[in-house]
């Protein structure tokens, strides 16, 4: 198990940018509650993303649409209480910004001074250049998002594999530059092939984590519902089910408990908390050593596709710096 809590120096956004000049892969997850919160921190995570998927996952809405900034901000207060040594990001909730700039920065101001948050995120590109822009103006740090973006899905046909196709690559890859032009200090690509996120990742000057863009970003999103099998009614392709990688260990750890008869009695780490950590250290290891996503949790793209976007105008032939790409994974970044 991983050092003690006190041990652990917060991420901050400096560090950001250090651990993708270094080539070190962000470790993030979400969490919506004090209790999982808690395990996560102590697992020793980069950052926390509380996601607007906690309308679904937590709420039990079948979409995000739903969710209402006073729902973020309770889930958000909870989650700043369990982990108060983590960075911790606050997802703008549909409705929160669109309309416009005034708008989106009471709606920012008003997460993060009762949140607590370090950082907001939104969705989109250069239709909330102007939001991201007069939101980092207002001193609030900001991520954008883009690929696949839930808020806005029934708008591009649904929840589909984004960046594919020459021309949806450059779209995304333009509204990416708006992203970084307007202030943001990081990006998330969700649900694209690994070489275009890749491009983007190794073009862009800001961080670019990615939630199913396989292995050739500058880290790892995954949502802990996924990866600890507690959302029954779906789980991605792209997610990792930890639980069954840790269960030998967990035997391990309660067996060696000094006195087994105070199990469940006197011992507090005798269940789900201390699952879900060693669940949350196995997937940090893993992002860390690039193991996830392998190709098993990476979307494929065609021969002919990949050509296609080696033809515009935004893929960059230099040479992909050395992120320790495993070969035997055989991606290509
Ligand atoms: O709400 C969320 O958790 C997200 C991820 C799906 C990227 O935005």
């Amino acid at each position: 198990m991983s050092e003690p809590l006190s041990k652990r120096k917060k991420v901050h956004v400096k560090t950001l940018n250090k651990m993708k000049n270094g080539g070190e892969p962000l470790s993030w997850i979400t969490a919506y509650d004090y209790p999982m919160s808690s395990a996560v921190e102590e697992a020793g995570i980069d950052m926390i993303l509380v996601g607007d998927s906690g309308g679904m996952v937590q709420l039990g809405y079948t979409t995000t649409n739903p969710v209402t900034m006073d729902e973020m901000i309770t889930m958000t207060k909870a989650v700043r209480r369990g982990a108060p040594n983590t960075f911790i990001v606050g997802d703008m909730p549909q409705g929160s910004y669109e309309i416009g700039d005034k708008e989106a920065v009471q709606s920012a101001l008003r997460f993060a001074k009762e949140s607590l948050c370090d950082a907001v995120k939104l969705e989109g590109g250069r239709r909330v250049r102007s939001q991201i822009k007069s939101i980092v103006d207002a001193g609030i740090l900001t991520i954008g998002h883009l690929g696949l973006t839930p808020q806005s899905a029934s708008s591009f046909g649904g929840y589909s594999v984004q960046g594919k196709t020459q021309e949806s690559f450059e779209e995304i890859f333009e509204d990416a530059l708006a992203v970084q032009d307007a202030g943001a200090c990081a990006l998330l690509l969700e649900a694209m092939p690994s070489e275009p996120a890749g491009q983007i990742a190794r073009q862009l000057k800001i961080p670019v984590y990615g939630i199913g863009a396989g292995n050739c970003v500058d880290g790892q999103l995954i949502i802990l519902h996924d990866m600890i099998g507690l959302y029954p009614v779906f789980r991605p392709y792209f997610a990792k089910n930890y639980i069954p990688t840790i269960m030998d260990d967990f035997s391990k750890y309660i067996n060696s408990f000094e006195d087994i008869k105070k199990l469940g009695r006197e011992s507090q780490r005798d269940g789900l908390f201390v699952m879900v950590k060693m669940a949350v250290e196995s997937y940090i290891k893993d992002v860390k050593s690039k193991k996830f996503p392998s190709v098993e949790f990476s979307y494929p793209i065609k021969d002919e596709h990949l050509k296609d976007l080696r033809k515009s105008k935004f893929w960059s032939s230099a040479r992909s710096h050395e992120r320790g790409i495993l070969s035997d994974q055989s991606l290509t970044c």
